[in-house]
């Protein structure tokens, strides 16, 4: 028996790392799962492979930060599978080696477009079928910026400490209608959003060794991981909680 079997669950950033791996493990756990990603080539890769395994899959290729394609991937979902349970905020992006005077305009403008504004318009789509199934949980993927940063990523940063405050306002708002609205909290995921931002500094993962100092567990952290704990977010397991950060950072945050 899996830990979602019955639900229905629209995953955003489904092509790729943290997104991947949800999908995977969703669709694994007996969820239907609905794939949003503006990626089209990988996103169908996921796609052939979730079906291959014997899941229940359905895609849209989607910019979350538009309107009109949050509202077309919600419709998919309900389209394909009759309603939605779960949905998994994931889409982002990452602006990095810039403070915020060396801060382009339309580089702040879609970094909020896509880390903020893409949560508030998949949630709005989502809600009324979700409560129309009597509740589900929501699960926003802010980011460790969110509490606590570190030189030039001030848009990310901001992004991402909106998308927490966004998750408790959701929380209260929806908690009479039985939908809780909880975030998680990555530190650094092996995904290729982190390795492009070591690139950046002119690091590559294999030249760590995937160690990561900053972290207390001393390594990285793989999709995989972070996937459980939103898994434990999307089912009944985490049924007393809303509105709270979950942190999966290896203990970055922990360390003085
Ligand atoms: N990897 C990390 O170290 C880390 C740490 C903290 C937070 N996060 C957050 O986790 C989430 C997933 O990141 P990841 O590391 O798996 O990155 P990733 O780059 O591997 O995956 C992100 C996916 O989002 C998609 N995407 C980007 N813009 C989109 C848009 N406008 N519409 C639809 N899809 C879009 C990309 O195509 C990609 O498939 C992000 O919100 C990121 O900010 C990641």
């Amino acid at each position: 028996m899996g830990q979602l079997d019955g639900k229905i669950a629209l995953i955003t950033g489904a092509a790729s790392g943290i997104g991947r791996a949800t999908a995977a493990l969703f669709a694994a756990e007996g969820a239907q799962v609905a794939l949003g990603d503006w990626h089209e080539d990988q996103l169908e890769a996921i796609t052939r492979q979730i079906r291959d395994r014997g899941g229940q899959v359905a895609a849209r290729r989607t910019d979350v930060s538009k309107r009109a394609d949050a509202q077309a991937l919600v419709t998919a979902a309900i389209e394909a599978f009759g309603g939605l349970d779960v949905v998994v905020n994931n889409a982002g992006i990452g602006l990095y080696n810039t403070t915020l005077e060396q801060t382009a305009e339309d580089d702040w403008d879609r970094v909020m477009a896509v880390n903020l504004k893409g949560v508030y318009l998949v949630s709005q789509a989502a809600i009324p079928h979700i409560r129309a199934r009597g509740g589900g949980s929501i699960i926003n993927i802010a980011s460790v910026h969110a509490m606590a940063t570190q030189e030039r990523i001030a848009a990310y940063a901001a992004s991402k400490g909106g998308v927490l405050a966004l998750t408790r306002a959701m929380a209260m708002d929806l908690a009479t209608d039985a939908i809780r609205v909880n975030a998680v909290l990555p530190g650094a995921v092996d995904t290729p959003l982190f390795r492009s931002a070591l690139a950046e500094e002119g690091k590559s993962a294999e030249e760590l060794g995937f160690r990561f100092d900053p972290h207390a567990i001393g390594r990285v952290g793989q999709p995989e991981e972070l996937a459980r704990a939103i898994l434990f977010l999307a089912g009944d397991a985490s049924s007393f909680m809303t509105g709270s950060p979950m942190i999966v950072d290896g203990g970055l945050l922990a360390r003085l």
